[in-house]
């Protein structure tokens, strides 16, 4: 009987391992929905709401202006509808509708600063582990940047 013992004890052990892994995963998620506390630690109010970047005060936003949803639409075009679909995720998240979820601002660094909205924003850092792709500076200049928010200001006027 004793020498089936060690054998039996390995089998145990066997059967524990799952058991210790699945803990495991269970503290880890944990950790990561706690995430977002900790790393938001030293972003101002007007960072963690309309990120991190060249933009660091609010944007004028008036009436529609169509010379520049045409400048917007143009870059748009060029720059972007590769990686983004205006409804449904493709490379990177919908579009049509981003002024619902974020501020002008806040697209506008995501634009001119895709590095360093993943890297160090709550935010950039959540769609980066959803996208698995870092966004590319796509040589947009700030005046570009804003044509492409009344683009889709326009846009979500005449789709939604
Ligand atoms: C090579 C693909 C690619 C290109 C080109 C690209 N993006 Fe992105 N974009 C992404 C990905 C992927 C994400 C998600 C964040 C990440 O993983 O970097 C993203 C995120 C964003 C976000 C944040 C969306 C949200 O829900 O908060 C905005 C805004 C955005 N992109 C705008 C643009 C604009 C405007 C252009 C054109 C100037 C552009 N992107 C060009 C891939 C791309």
């Amino acid at each position: 009987m004793n020498t089936y013992k060690p054998i039996l004890t390995s089998i145990a052990l066997f059967l524990l391992i799952p058991l210790f892994y699945a803990c495991g995963g269970e503290e880890s998620s944990d950790r990561q929905t706690s995430q977002p506390e900790v790393e938001e630690a030293g972003l101002s109010d007007f960072e963690l709401e309309h990120g991190i970047g060249p933009v660091t005060e609010p944007v004028e936003i008036g009436e529609i202006d169509p010379d520049l949803v045409t400048k917007g639409r143009n870059i748009y075009e060029m720059k972007c509808e590769m990686c983004h679909n205006y409804q449904g995720r493709m490379v990177g998240p919908e579009l049509g509708n981003v002024l619902e979820r974020r501020s002008p601002e806040f697209v506008m660094n995501f634009i001119l600063n895709p590095g360093g909205m993943t890297r160090d924003h709550p935010v950039g850092q959540e769609l980066l582990r959803e996208y698995m792709t870092v966004m590319p500076f796509q040589n947009v200049q700030r005046d570009e940047a804003r044509a492409i928010v009344e683009y889709l200001r326009f846009y979500y006027e005449e789709n939604y």
